[in-house]
C-alpha cells in the first residue's frame, strides 16, 4: 500500500536537491540586508515599468495591510488527456502494447512470433462484441527445442525490477491444443529469462488465465519482452493445434494496489504537485476526430474486456482501460476534485451536431455521465458505478461543456452550450458550468482560456489579468504552457511559466483555476515512425522504466505548495525591461505586419499570505542572465522574523534542462536567508525564488 500523499515540507519534496541551511547567516548569492527607504505608490503595480537597463535597484513592495483578494484553493490543478502516450505507455500500469489486437485492422502490430509459430488476426473467433477480433497462433510446428509462441515488447520496452511480482493474464481458447503454455518475462534477445510461469491446461472455450511472474535479484531494465509459448504442436491425436488470444495483459505493482492501476513513479510526481483538481478527459481527446471517435464514456466503464476501445485524435489506439472510473479513482488517489469535460457535439474534423432534437442524445449522454459520477446507488448511473466497483459517489462541482469550441467553424457553440447548460442546471443546479469560449445567451460560471506561448509572450502578458474587469464570469486557464524546450520545457520555459503564474496568483480572485498542459510525455521515440511524442513541451517525461520532472514541473510544485490564502497588494519601482518584438502573425494565409517593439519586464513577482500563520510568500522571477540585487519592503506588519526561507530554482543557462539522463540537474534548493521589513537580496541569474517570511 502506498502512503496517502499529504503535504510535505519543501525540503522533503526534492530529494535530489542539494539543500543548504545557513541558520542565522546568509545564503550564498544573497546580499546583506539594507534599509534604504523608497517611496510606495498605488497598488497593484502592473503598469509600473522602469526604463531599459535601469541603473537603480529594483524595489519590490508588499503592503501587508491591504488584502486585494483571496487565493483560490483550486488555483493549481492538472489537465490531462490521451496524448504522448500519457496513459497507454504512461500512467496506466499496463505493460503490453496492443493488448486487444485492435490497434491495426489488418496486422497484429507490436506482436511478433517465437519459433515456428504463425500469427494472424482472426475476426471469426471474437471474445465478445467489444473485443471482436483475436490473435490466432498456429502452433503445429512447435517442438521441445523450438517452442512456438507470441511476443510483445511493450511500449518501447518492458520495465523489469528486482524482487517484484507481476500479474500476467490473458483470454485463450484452443483447438486441437490443450496446453501447456509457458509465460515468461525475458530479455529482448531471449537469452535471459527473468521470470517464468506455466498455464498447464487450455480450454476449448474462451477462458481467462492468470499467473504471477516473480523476479529475483535482477537489475532494473527495460529491454525486455513478454513471451507466451508452447512446445506442444497440438493434442496427441491432432498435432496441428491452434490457440487464440485476447486481452493479453501484464501489470506491475500499482499505486494504492489497484488491480488495473497507475504507475507508481508518475503518481508520486503528480502527488507532489498537490493538485487541487483534475480536468479530464481532454483536450482534444474528449472531442475525437469524428463524432464516432469522441470520448464515449459509456464504452470506457465496466469490465475492461467489454470496452471496445477507440482511436485517439492523437493518432494511436486507446484500449480505454483508462476509462471514466479510472480517471475518478486517480482523483481520489491524489485528493483532487474532478473537473469533468463532457462531449458537447463538436469533433475536430469540423463535425458538429446542430442544437435542437439532434443534440438531445448527447445532452442525455452528459447527464448520464454526471449521474454515473455523482449518483447514489439507487440511481441507474450510481448503481452501475457500484457494480463497477465504486459504491461511493464522487464529489463533482465543475463540468466543462466541450473543448476549444472556438474552432467550430459552424459557430454552433452558442446554441449547443445553451442546450447543455439548461439541461444540466435543471437537474444539477449546484454544478458550476464552464464554457470553452465566451457565450452570450447564458452566463457560464467560468470561461476556459488556453495559452500556448513563447517565453517572451508569456512575460509580455503576465500582467494582463491585472487589467481584466471583474464583472464577467470567473476564469479557468484550463491549458497553458510556455512552449520552450522539447520534449520537456527547459529553464526558459520554467521562467516564462513562473512569470505567468505570478500574474494568475496575483489575480486569483478572478483566475480561480489553472492547469498546465500537456502534463505527460513518453520520451522513448521523439520523432519518426511510431513516435511516442505528439506535442512538444510537456511537463513530465518518462520511458518504460524511469521518469523525470522538467524545470517547469518543479516551478509548478514550488508555486502550488507555497502560497497563502490572501493576495497582498504589491507595487514596484525600477523594474528593468528589455526590447521584444512579437513575430508577425498570418491571417487568411497572408503575413501581417510585425507588431512594434515593446518592452517586457525582467522581474516578476507576487505576494500572498497565510491568514492563519501570518507567513508571507513572496514569489520573484529573475529572467536575466545576471545576478539581480533587489530591495524588498514590507509595510503593514509590526515586524518580520529575521530568518526567512528561500526556495530557489535556478540554472546557468535558459537552455539548461532535465532529462532521463540528468533528472536532477535543475531542482529547487531551500536555504535560510536574513530578512526584515526592508532588506536587499540578490536574485541569482535565471531564477525563480519563493521567500517565506514569518510576520509578527
Ligand atoms: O494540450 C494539447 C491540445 O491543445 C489539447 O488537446 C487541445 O485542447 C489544445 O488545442
Amino acid at each position: 500500500m502506498n502512503p496517502i500523499p499529504r503535504p510535505l515540507k519543501a525540503t522533503l519534496l526534492f530529494p535530489a536537491a542539494v539543500v543548504t541551511l545557513i541558520v542565522g547567516g546568509l545564503a550564498p548569492g544573497l546580499l546583506p540586508a539594507q534599509t534604504n527607504q523608497s517611496e510606495t505608490t498605488n497598488v497593484p503595480a502592473p503598469a509600473t515599468v522602469g526604463t531599459n537597463s535601469a541603473p537603480t535597484m529594483p524595489v519590490l513592495q508588499i503592503d501587508a495591510g491591504k488584502v486585494t483578494g483571496r487565493v483560490s484553493p483550486l488555483l493549481y490543478g492538472l489537465m490531462t488527456e490521451e496524448i504522448n502516450y500519457s496513459y497507454e505507455g504512461g500512467l496506466y500500469g499496463e505493460l503490453i502494447r496492443n493488448r486487444t489486437f485492435k490497434a491495426n485492422r489488418t496486422y497484429p502490430v507490436f506482436w511478433d512470433i517465437v519459433g515456428n509459430g504463425v500469427i494472424s488476426l482472426d475476426t471469426n473467433q471474437p471474445l465478445n462484441p467489444a473485443l471482436n477480433v483475436s490473435l490466432k497462433l498456429d502452433v503445429s510446428k512447435a517442438t521441445e527445442d523450438s517452442p512456438a509462441g507470441i511476443v510483445n515488447g511493450g511500449f518501447w520496452g518492458i520495465p523489469i525490477r528486482p524482487n517484484t511480482a507481476y500479474r500476467a493474464s490473458f483470454y485463450a481458447k484452443g483447438k486441437h491444443f490443450r496446453g501447456p503454455l509457458t509465460v515468461t518475462m525475458e530479455s529482448k534477445d531471449g537469452r535471459t529469462i527473468l521470470a517464468s510461469a506455466t498455464v498447464p491446461k487450455i480450454s476449448g472455450e474462451w477462458e481467462n488465465y492468470e499467473v504471477t511472474l516473480a523476479t529475483g535479484n535482477v537489475d532494473p531494465s527495460k529491454e525486455n519482452q513478454l513471451v507466451i509459448s508452447t512446445t506442444k504442436p497440438g493434442t496427441f491425436w491432432h498435432r496441428h493445434g491452434t490457440v487464440w488470444f485476447q486481452q493479453v495483459s501484464l501489470f506491475p505493482p500499482t499505486w494504492n494496489n489497484r488491480s488495473y492501476g497507475n504507475r507508481i513513479d508518475l503518481m508520486q510526481r503528480l502527488a507532489a504537485m498537490h493538485p487541487a483538481f483534475l480536468r479530464f478527459p481532454g483536450g482534444n481527446y474528449v472531442e475525437g476526430n469524428t463524432i464516432a471517435e469522441r470520448f464515449n464514456w459509456k464504452e470506457t466503464v465496466g469490465d475492461i474486456s467489454e470496452r471496445p476501445g477507440h482511436h485517439s485524435p492523437w493518432g494511436y489506439w486507446s484500449t480505454d482501460g483508462f476509462g471514466l472510473l479510472e480517471f475518478l479513482e486517480w482523483c481520489e488517489d491524489c485528493h483532487m476534485q474532478p473537473v469533468l469535460a463532457v462531449y458537447a457535439g463538436y469533433s475536430l474534423r469540423q463535425q458538429h451536431v446542430d442544437p435542437g432534437p439532434e443534440l438531445e442524445p448527447y445532452v442525455q449522454e452528459a447527464l448520464d455521465e454526471i449521474e454515473y459520477v455523482t449518483g447514489d446507488t439507487s440511481t441507474k448511473g450510481g448503481g452501475q458505478r457500484a457494480k463497477d466497483g465504486h459504491a461511493a459517489p464522487f464529489e463533482l462541482n465543475y463540468v466543462e461543456i466541450g473543448n476549444e469550441d472556438f474552432f467550430d467553424r459552424s459557430h454552433s457553440y452558442e446554441g449547443r452550450f445553451t442546450q447543455f447548460f439548461d439541461a444540466i442546471k435543471a437537474k444539477y443546479p449546484d454544478l458550476r458550468l464552464i464554457a470553452t469560449t465566451p457565450v452570450k445567451n447564458r452566463v457560464p460560471d467560468l470561461v476556459d482560456e488556453h495559452y500556448y506561448r513563447s517565453q517572451e509572450e508569456m512575460e509580455a502578458h503576465a500582467l494582463d489579468y491585472d487589467q481584466r474587469p471583474r464583472t464577467g464570469p470567473k476564469i479557468f486557464v484550463g491549458e497553458w504552457a510556455t512552449r520552450v524546450g522539447s520534449p520537456t520545457p527547459n529553464m526558459a520555459g520554467a521562467l516564462g511559466d513562473a512569470a505567468w503564474m505570478t500574474g494568475m496568483e496575483r489575480n486569483s480572485d478572478l483566475v480561480i483555476m489553472s492547469s498546465y498542459a500537456p502534463l505527460l510525455v513518453n520520451v522513448s521515440r521523439l520523432t519518426g515512425p511510431d513516435h511516442s511524442m505528439q506535442w512538444r513541451t510537456d511537463l513530465i517525461g518518462y520511458d518504460a522504466l524511469t521518469s523525470y520532472g522538467s524545470p517547469a514541473y518543479y516551478a509548478q510544485v514550488m508555486f502550488s505548495t507555497h502560497h497563502g490564502d490572501e493576495i497582498l497588494a504589491t507595487d514596484s519601482q525600477n523594474i528593468s525591461t528589455r526590447d521584444w518584438q512579437a513575430p508577425a502573425r498570418r491571417r487568411g494565409g497572408a503575413e501581417q505586419p510585425q507588431p512594434p517593439v515593446q518592452q517586457i519586464r525582467q522581474i516578476f513577482f507576487d505576494a500572498t499570505r497565510d491568514s492563519e500563520t501570518g507567513t508571507i510568500y513572496l514569489k520573484v522571477v529573475n529572467e536575466l542572465g545576471t545576478p539581480r540585487p533587489v530591495k524588498i519592503q514590507i509595510s503593514g506588519v509590526t515586524g518580520v522574523d529575521p530568518e526567512g526561507t528561500a526556495i530557489m530554482l535556478r540554472a546557468n543557462s535558459p537552455d539548461d534542462t532535465n532529462s532521463l539522463a540528468e533528472p536532477g540537474k535543475i531542482v529547487p534548493v531551500t536555504v535560510s536567508i536574513a530578512v526584515g521589513t526592508d532588506f536587499a537580496c540578490e536574485l541569482p541569474p535565471y531564477s525563480i525564488t519563493i521567500l517565506e517570511l514569518k510576520t509578527k
